[in-house]
């Protein structure tokens, strides 16, 4: 029977011999042993299970630990992270002395508890904690276990386990996030709390600070709104010569939750598992925002997520090299106006920060019984000292912190009540005041100015409404047997609607002529585009691009009012797009402003469920094979319409979702590698060209030409260099940076474009998957691989996916690439 659960069948979600054999045991003792595909151990209750699994769509075997009464399998703690077994020939054992080892093909070890000393009786136990604990048989108590699980967490926080230090076993327990899904070995991601002399929680990348909780107040972690104690869970904080750790706890035993070190988004996800939607829903992450990552505003920076820029300079500082900080590059930091005299004990006196993060505790001293007052002596009295606050404000305040030298990594935080005191001469304190009046009369020509421009925009749309009203276009065309709802418009309604083509009308050129804008004698504004003679198209092929377009209808694409043809001319009658296209904003510096991250993601969101519709919802199956920002077009909320189907092609049921051509056509930054290189299109190009939209709305920079600037490197390799880093943030305009609340939201997206962009169409979503993934909170996105199109020399022969009969073909390719509008 064992040799039945041997087969390994490569699935995309885990995969598990979730097998129960002869014994559904809790414990194994010397004479027993685990095998893979033969037992696993289930805690009492049911609550978590041991056993053998193959993680993401690898076939390696690991030893782990997961809920048992979870549908979704979520491990939360594996034994041999990064020795695998290849096969199914793993065996947990237990020998007479307590040594618990992880076999491989009955000899080698790939994972042992090391030895724990001489034992009588042991047994090995897995506890409804989640806690795999070897201890002697007769004795339960949790002060005397050999080994447990807990000590050595893997990427799960789970209530009972003790994040941080046992500093008489000098044990530091502490997260590590998995390289990837498909990986459990150790990534670079780290969950860490130093004991400090005022400890506090760090998330690391490799050795480098990425994200600080900030110390533990006694009410929490001072610079985290979320992990609070509270009524139905909290935190245990412990600090003493013997031990400093944190747990955490739940109070509803109903209610399943984790703390999880993400790898794909290099965020700390406190997760809670619901019942009712059958997946676990984010709780809180950090960071959370852009201000979270660590030092952004450098030294004795403040860094204040709602203002513009979000970098200021704590009172009394200033920047230390302002042509870099009024540039946005911040990690220089602030220095003093004037440094504090530490002369005499009337010179210097003290700031009081209210609402602040305090600063990194590297460089503090602490003690816990000193009063407000005792404490400003005591950082008066040494010249390094630079602040000083409560050690604990829970109730009327205790103990005394003080800080030396630079003040790192501050920000605003509204849930913090620990007032901080920044060392100031006393001839500062005075001209301090006098500033922040001035701060406030700017606020307020910032409000006038904020209000005069609401009032501007107010004043178009009003004036904008006025002009919708019905356009009335006859006779219709139509042969007969095929009855089309569009209309056929007179020439002469056009000359003149265009007043005469004038070249103060025309809007711009799109890829088979240019468009100009009209207004027929009702009113109604529309934008007409006329096909140029020369672009090849003959009328049936017009007549039945028309018919074509006008049989789709959906909010983001753009509506057709009408055609007209007349000897040589054909023309297309669009509604008229008020903002024009997406080009003129994104990549425009002043415009750019104006689209704050909410109607970027709508945009973004936008343009899928149009492109969705072409490729799966229309009667006709769509592939754009156009799609770029200057033909994303935007009505006067801002809401945006794919348009310019002049290359658009229909393919036709599922068994046939791609196609060729020798013909290449479309616009250079925008075209996925297959159908630039070999000519061949399918829904999944339009994927790639929507990805590579994404990353431009996301950061501002045009992906065409991008390269030229850059080494060789495209606007994909940027992307996923930044990510890959875990600076992701950095991909994102800056004049969004300041602004956005949603940070989880923008990663999202980046990680979205990135998977949209695969080298392989196989790899790349197709657009329903990415409507659900835009619009879900969905925890566990694909983990995007390297992507194509990295640098701009890489040419097809890297192309691995493509099939080699085709290749060959290449040559004779005509490659036309048309100027963006
Ligand atoms: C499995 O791993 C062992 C030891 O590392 C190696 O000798 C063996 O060739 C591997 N087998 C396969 C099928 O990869
Ligand atoms: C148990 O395993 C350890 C490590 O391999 C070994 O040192 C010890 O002698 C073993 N005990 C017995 C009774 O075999
Ligand atoms: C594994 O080792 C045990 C004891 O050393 C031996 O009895 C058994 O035959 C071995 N099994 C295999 C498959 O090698
Ligand atoms: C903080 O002060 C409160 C009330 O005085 C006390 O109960 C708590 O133990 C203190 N916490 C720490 C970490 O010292
Ligand atoms: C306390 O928990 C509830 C429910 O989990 C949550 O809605 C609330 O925001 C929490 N309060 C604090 C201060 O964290
Ligand atoms: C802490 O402060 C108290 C009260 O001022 C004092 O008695 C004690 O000696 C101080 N402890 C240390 C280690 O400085
Ligand atoms: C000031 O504090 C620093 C850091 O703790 C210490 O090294 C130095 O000796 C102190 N100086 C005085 C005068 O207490």
């Amino acid at each position: 029977m064992a040799i039945f659960f041997s087969m390994f069948i490569p699935t995309t979600i885990f995969l598990f011999s979730l097998f129960v054999f002869s014994f559904a045991s809790d414990s194994i003792s010397p004479i027993q042993s685990i095998g893979d595909g033969a037992g696993t151990l289930v805690s009492r209750e049911g609550r978590f299970e041991l056993g053998f699994f193959s993680p993401g769509n690898t076939m390696n075997r690991y030893l782990g630990i997961w809920y048992k009464n979870i549908p979704v399998i979520t491990v939360v703690w594996v034994a041999n992270r990064c020795n695998p077994i290849n096969d199914s020939s793993g065996v947990l054992m237990l020998n007479s002395t307590g040594n618990v080892m992880l076999l491989y093909q009955n000899t080698s070890v790939v994972w042992s508890t090391g030895l724990v000393g001489q034992a009588e009786k042991p047994i090995l136990q897995l506890l409804d904690s989640g806690n795999l604990v070897l201890r002697e048989e007769k004795d339960a108590n949790s002060e005397t276990y050999l080994w447990q699980s807990f000590d050595y967490p893997s990427d799960t926080l789970i209530p009972g386990i003790k994040l941080g230090w046992d500093l008489k076993k000098g044990l530091n327990r502490h997260l590590t996030a998995w390289k990837n899904t498909d990986d459990p070995c150790p990534g670079d991601l780290s969950y860490e709390l130093e004991p400090y002399a005022y400890p506090e929680v760090y998330i690391r990348k490799g050795t480098k600070k990425y994200y600080r909780s900030g110390p533990w107040n006694g009410l929490g972690f001072a610079g985290s709104q979320q992990l609070r104690s509270n009524s139905s869970d909290g935190i245990n904080f412990v600090n003493n010569d013997e031990e400093v750790y944190y747990t955490y706890y739940v109070t509803d035993k109903s209610v399943t939750s984790r703390l999880f070190l993400n790898p794909a988004t290099s965020t700390r996800q406190r997760l809670t598992w619901s019942e009712e939607e059958r997946s676990w829903s984010i709780l809180s992450s950090a960071p959370t925002d852009y201000c979270g990552n660590y030092g952004l505003c450098g030294a004795n920076g403040n860094c204040v997520i709602t203002d513009k820029p979000i970098c200021q300079c704590l009172k009394g500082f200033k920047p230390k090299s302002q042509e870099k900080w009024s540039s946005m590059e911040w990690s220089d930091g602030c220095v003093r106006d004037k440094p504090p005299s530490c002369q005499g004990k009337d010179m210097d006196g003290f700031v009081k920060f209210e609402h602040l993060k305090p600063p990194d505790t590297t460089h503090t001293w602490v003690n816990k019984s000193m009063n407000l007052k005792e404490c400003r002596a005591k950082c008066l009295s040494n010249c390094s000292c630079t602040a000083y606050s409560n050690f604990n404000i829970s109730g009327e305040g205790s103990g005394c912190v003080i800080w030396f030298g630079d003040l790192i990594d501050i920000r605003q935080v509204q849930a913090n009540e620990q007032d901080l005191y920044v060392r100031t001469p006393t001839s500062e304190l005075a001209k301090s005041n006098l500033k922040v009046r001035a701060a406030i009369g700017a606020v307020i020509a910032g409000v006038v100015l904020v209000s005069l421009l609401v009032g501007f925009y107010i004043c178009r749309r009003a004036s904008k409404e006025k002009t919708e009203r019905n356009l009335v276009l006859s006779p219709k065309v139509g042969g007969g047997k095929e009855d089309l709802e569009l209309p056929l418009v007179n020439l002469s309604t056009i000359t003149s609607a265009t007043q005469n083509f004038s070249i103060d009308n025309k809007l711009g050129e799109g890829g088979f002529g240019p468009v100009y804008r009209g207004r027929l004698k009702d009113g109604q504004e529309i934008a007409v585009k006329r096909l140029s003679r020369i672009s090849g198209q003959g009328v049936d092929e017009f007549k039945n691009e028309v018919i074509l377009i006008a049989k789709l209808q959906h909010r983001n694409l753009v509506k057709i009012l009408g055609c007209c043809i007349k000897g040589e001319e054909k023309m297309l009658i669009y509604e008229y797009m008020p903002n024009k296209s997406l080009d003129f904003f994104i990549f425009d510096h002043k415009k750019r402003e104006l689209l704050e991250w909410p109607t970027r993601f709508k945009i973004i969101n936008g343009i899928a469920r149009g492109l969705l519709y072409l490729h799966q919802d229309s009667r006709l199956r769509i592939i754009h094979r156009d799609l770029k920002a200057s033909n994303i077009l935007l009505d006067f909320e801002m809401n945006p319409k794919i348009s310019d189907f002049g290359l658009a092609r229909t393919v036709g049921g599922d068994d046939q979702l791609e196609g060729k051509t020798k013909r290449v056509i479309g616009t250079y930054g925008y075209m996925a590698p297959e159908y630039a290189f070999n000519g061949r299109f399918s829904i999944k190009s339009d994927v790639f060209s929507f990805g590579i939209l994404v990353l431009e709305i996301l950061s501002g920079i045009k992906s065409r030409g991008f390269h030229q600037e850059n080494q060789g490197l495209t606007l994909i390799g940027h992307a996923w260099n930044l990510m890959k880093e875990g600076r992701a943030f950095e991909l994102v305009d800056a004049c969004l940076r300041d602004s956005h609340q949603n940070l989880q939201e923008v990663l999202r997206c980046i990680h979205i474009g990135l998977l949209c962009v695969q080298q392989c169409p196989a790899d790349r979503p197709n657009m329903s998957s990415v409507v659900v993934m835009l619009s879900s909170e969905q925890t566990n996105l694909p983990e995007p691989k390297p992507p194509g199109y990295f640098m701009e020399t890489n040419s097809p022969e890297g192309d691995h996916c493509m099939r080699n009969a085709e290749s060959s073909s290449t040559n004779k390719l005509t490659i036309t690439v048309l100027k963006a509008r």
